[in-house]
């Protein structure tokens, strides 16, 4: 399935810089993959030239949205046929590895949305075809991109923080929806990896995880379920609480908090009226006094992940929120199901 571009607008994009100093960019699913297209749009130097989608209508609406004209609705296809140096995946979670890996293989760079694969020994399959590739591998961990989030970290880079003890890191939904995904891969990643980034990346040692399943109908109607809690313990000795819930009795539509306590002082991002907008405060001590600062970022907006990755690929740095990173991410979600399930911690090699 393909439509032809409007042939002016392609002619002025292709006047604007080199074809050389631009990236060619495919996305692959197109519920969350159109926010990775306005995300592209961000950066100056990239063309989102191709677009796949299973479901042919959805391509077609995206197609025209965001005036591509080159779309299909077999994503192995359009890596066979098209040329692109990023590939942006955004299929459900149980395609990632196949298609992730097809994109490698083809030469592209992957931005992979989060969580990166099914599990841990998928993940690193992901990693193994990047490097064999001499391709970059990201995951999209968009809590990471805020203007606050970057702020936050440029705090605690600064060592204002001291060294990071403990953590509670926490997203609860009153009402979900039953899609069929799991509230620790849907909504603990986000969580997981923004107090994984902020503390440094700490080993994990061992994990102890505890679930509690949906009772009937998926999380409707007052049924609670599709909780799961683990504490984490870190080759520093610090520990991470983290909490992830798609239904349960809570006053809030919408609880994510990001608690830090540091040797110098403590940290808390929390979102607001149970809506995505996020504060942030600072607790420590100054001459004996306790003070509690609101971080405000100077930039209201921050660029995207995708922008980044851009950013990374055109001038030759590392990127963010490399696959590496999401791997440590799945190892410990397998942890806290392997635990649940044993009824024990489980401990990582060292
Ligand atoms: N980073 C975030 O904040 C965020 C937010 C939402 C979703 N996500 C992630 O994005 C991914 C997709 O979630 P979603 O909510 O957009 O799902 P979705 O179901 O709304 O969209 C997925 C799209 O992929 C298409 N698709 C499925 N299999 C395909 C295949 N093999 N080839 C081509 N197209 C295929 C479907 O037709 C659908 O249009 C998941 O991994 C999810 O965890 C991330």
């Amino acid at each position: 399935m393909s439509r032809r571009p409007p042939a002016g607008l392609a002619a002025v994009r292709a006047a604007r810089v080199p074809d050389s100093r631009r990236l060619r960019v495919g996305v692959i699913g197109l519920g969350s993959g159109c926010t990775h297209i306005d995300g592209w749009r961000q950066h100056p130097n990239v063309d989102v030239v191709a677009l796949a989608d299973a479901d042919a209508d959805r391509l077609d609406v995206a197609g025209e949205r965001f005036d591509v004209a080159t779309c299909y609705t077999c994503a192995e296809t359009m890596l066979d046929i098209e040329r692109f140096d990023v590939i942006s995946l955004c299929t459900p979670n149980r395609f990632h590895k196949a298609l992730a890996i097809a994109a490698l293989e083809a030469g592209c760079h992957v931005l992979c949305e989060k969580p990166m694969a099914l599990g841990a020994t998928e993940a690193r399959e992901m990693l193994a075809a990047a490097r064999r590739n001499g391709r970059r591998l990201m995951v999209n961990f968009p809590c990471r991109f805020s203007a606050q989030s970057r702020a936050l970290k440029a705090q605690v880079d600064a060592g204002l923080f001291g060294d990071f003890y403990f953590g509670r890191s926490v997203w609860h939904r009153r009402r979900g929806l039953p899609d069929g995904s799991r509230a620790l891969a849907d909504l603990g990643v986000h969580r997981l990896d923004l107090a994984l980034w902020l503390m440094g990346h700490p080993r994990p040692t061992w994990v102890l995880g505890s679930t509690h399943e949906p009772t009937a109908g998926g999380g409707w109607a007052g049924d609670v379920g599709d909780l799961a809690t683990a504490l984490i313990r870190f080759d520093n000795g610090a520990t991470l609480v983290l909490e992830a819930s798609r239904a349960t009795h809570i006053g809030e539509a919408e609880l994510m908090e990001t608690r830090l306590f540091g040797t110098r002082a403590g940290l808390l991002q929390k979102n607001l009226d149970g809506g995505p907008r996020c504060e942030a405060q600072i607790f420590l001590e100054q001459a004996g006094t306790p003070c509690d600062l609101h971080l405000r970022p100077a930039a209201p907006e921050a660029p995207s992940a995708m922008y980044e990755f851009a950013e990374a690929i055109l001038n030759e740095r590392p990127h963010p929120a490399p696959g590496e990173e999401g791997l440590v991410v799945m190892e410990i979600l397998d942890a806290i199901c392997q635990s649940a399930r044993s009824g024990e911690p489980v401990r990582f090699a060292a």
